[in-house]
Parts: structure tokens; C-alpha cells; sequence
């Protein structure tokens, strides 16, 4: 059964533009063109698509912040502009940029406010709280003002506060942004478990490929506001014959690429070599291979940027996003 369902949505912004030194322009983005897709009850849907491509304007319309320009959105029944308040108990949402929190206020505080807002009950309320104090490791946050929290702490925090009244649909708009490596994990465990649990369907927004790897086995691409891809990762993969890219740092610099079939070095600089292979192979038998015959020290694997799955959908060589990869991984 379809819990969030969008039936050829549109939304447009005007824009107005300085032109010279007086006039100013008006002009129409369209952000949302022509989308729909249903989502069912229980499923965990990656909802990717480059930067502008209308994501955070979908997820805005679905929470009822955003009145759509045309179309139709139902979620849970409910059409959630005009049942914005009816619908707030049943989701809960988690824009990655922007807290929910209160800034000079403990943890602790928000979440009382919030027990308050949604009338959340007590035996409920101390269940879900203590639930995402374990998971989350929450613990020892709870009585610091959110404004001393690290970055990977808030979004634990906030991701905390969109679950304490046992939303039925949760959306998440870049909630590992910017986060650590640790951080990053600790938030998938813990939205795997929440779906497991308690069936809870969630939409998530991200640029890491790895969050959609670890959590959702649908994928849904968005590109010029409107749904270009759905389906799993791998058919993605599949589709436009994406590469991952194995990070690898010898002991020493080695004089020659390291050379291995099924995987190709694409760069080179001292003890660090990147060898770029099929996104749907696994890279296990890559590195036992480079195991066996280099002093292998440390290794990391990169998901290919979204930029570049998108661009190789449409049929192309290398991209923008591919070299702008090369130099986030040079800086990794
Ligand atoms: N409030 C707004 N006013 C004008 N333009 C907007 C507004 N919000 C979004 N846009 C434009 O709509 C497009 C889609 O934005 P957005 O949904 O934020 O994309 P994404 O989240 O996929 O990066 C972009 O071109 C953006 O500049
Ligand atoms: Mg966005």
C-alpha cells in the first residue's frame, strides 16, 4: 500500500534578477517538473539527483512547508499542505542543513518541548527517548546546550527529535552531510534499525552513495525535477557502467602502477594509488590480489559521485564530477 504518493507534481519559483544597474528580471525556475512515484509502507527510498535537481523542494512540498504549483501529493491519505497540522504527528523530518533543535538550550530541553508539542505519551515518549539515547548514544549529550555540540552530535540529536513521536513516514534531507566517518555509521545503523523495528518509511536524500548502499534497496534518481531512474543501486550501476575507485597506500611508493586485472590505476601519487574498477564488482578479490603481491598498508573504497552515475546515464566520457571526485579523494 502506497504511503506517499505523487502524481505529476510541478513547482515553480519566480526568481527576480538584477540586470544593469536598475532593472531587474523576472523569471521562472520550474524545481519540480512533472514528478510523480509512490512509495509503499515500510520501504527506505534513496532520493538522489545533483545539486538544484528539486530534492529538497520535494521533500519541503511533502511535509506541507511547500504548497505544490500543480499536481497531486497524498501522504498517509492526507494532502499535506492543506492537513499540515494533522500531519505533523505522523512524520518527522531532518533537513541535514538546518536544526530543529533550540541552539542555547540542553538537549534534554528540546525534547521535553517536543513531547509537549505532539502530546507524546509518557510510557511512549520514555521508550523512544531511551531507545535513541542507547542507539544513538545520546547519553552524555543530553545536558549540553546543542550550540557546544560537534556537527555529527546535532545530527544525532536532531535525527533523535524527528522519532520521539513514533512518526509512520520519516525524511531525511542530507542527514550524514559533512559528517565523519564514525558519525556517518552510527546514523545508518540506527536508520536500519528504526525501519526494521518499527516499519518506519523513510525518505532519504543524500550525496553518499554509501548511505544508499548500506540502507535502501530502491533508488530513485531525480534530475530537472523530475524522476529519471528508479530502481535498485546496482541496476544504476548497470546502466551507465559506473566505477568505484580502491584507495590504496603501499609501504613505499612503487615505481609502476600496481597491476591487477579487472581494476585499472587512474592515478598515482607516492605510496598512494587509486584503481578504478566496476561499481557492481566487488572489491574483495581486488585487494586480496594487491595483498598478495604489494606491501599493502592501508586501503579505503569510494562510491562514485552522483554527478558522475547521473552523467554516464546520459551517455558520456568523463565528467566534471569525476574530476572534482579526484580531488576530494586526493584531500581524503
Ligand atoms: N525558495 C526558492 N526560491 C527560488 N528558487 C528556489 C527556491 N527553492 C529552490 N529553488 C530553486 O529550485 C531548484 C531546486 O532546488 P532544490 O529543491 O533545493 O534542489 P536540491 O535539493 O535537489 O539541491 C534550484 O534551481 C533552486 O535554486
Ligand atoms: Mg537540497
Amino acid at each position: 500500500m502506497a504511503i506517499i504518493e505523487v502524481e505529476d507534481v510541478a513547482r515553480t519559483f519566480t526568481v527576480r534578477r538584477k540586470v544593469g544597474r536598475l532593472k531587474r528580471e523576472r523569471s521562472e525556475v520550474r524545481a519540480v517538473d512533472g514528478l510523480s512515484f509512490e512509495v509503499a509502507a515500510g520501504e527506505m527510498v534513496g532520493y538522489i539527483g545533483p545539486n538544484g535537481a528539486g530534492k529538497s523542494t520535494t521533500i519541503k512540498m511533502l511535509t506541507g512547508i511547500l504548497v505544490p504549483s500543480e499536481g497531486r501529493l497524498r501522504v498517509a491519505g492526507a494532502d499535506p499542505s492543506r492537513e499540515r497540522v494533522r500531519l505533523a504527528r505522523r512524520i518527522g523530518v531532518v533537513f541535514g542543513q538546518r536544526t530543529t533543535l533550540w541552539w542555547d538550550l540542553p538537549l534534554r530541553d528540546s525534547y521535553e518541548l517536543a513531547r509537549r508539542i505532539y502530546r507524546i505519551e509518557d510510557a511512549r515518549y520514555r521508550r523512544n527517548l531511551d531507545r535513541c539515547i542507547d542507539l544513538l548514544e545520546l547519553g552524555p549529550l543530553l545536558d549540553v546546550p546543542v550550540r557546544q555540540l560537534s556537527l555529527g552530535q546535532r545530527m544525532r540529536g536532531d535525527i533523535a527529535a524527528a522519532l520521539l513521536h513514533d512518526p509512520e513516514v520519516l525524511y531525511l534531507d542530507e542527514p550524514t552531510i559533512g559528517l565523519d566517518v564514525v558519525s556517518k555509521n552510527r546514523v545508518r545503523e540506527f536508520l536500519a534499525e528504526i525501519n526494521a523495528e518499527s516499519g518506519t518509511t523513510v525518505l532519504l536524500t543524500t550525496h553518499d552513495l554509501t548511505d544508499i548502499e548500506r540502507l535502501c534497496s530502491r533508488v530513485m534518481v531525480i534530475d530537472h525535477g523530475r524522476v529519471v531512474y528508479d530502481g535498485g543501486l546496482e541496476g544504476l550501476h548497470n546502466v551507465g557502467g559506473s566505477e568505484r575507485t580502491l584507495v590504496v597506500d603501499l609501504a613505499a611508493p612503487e615505481p609502476d602502477p600496481i597491476s591487477i586485472p579487472g581494476a585499472r590505476v587512474v592515478r598515482m601519487e607516492g605510496p598512494r594509488q587509486w584503481l578504478a574498477f566496476p561499481a557492481t564488482d566487488s572489491a574483495a578479490p581486488l585487494v586480496a590480489a594487491i595483498a598478495a603481491r604489494y606491501p599493502l598498508v592501508d586501503l579505503s573504497v569510494k562510491e562514485p559521485a552522483i554527478e558522475d552515475v547521473i552523467a554516464r546515464m546520459y551517455g558520456g566520457g568523463t565528467t566534471e564530477g569525476e574530476r572534482s571526485l579526484e580531488g576530494s579523494v586526493a584531500g581524503a
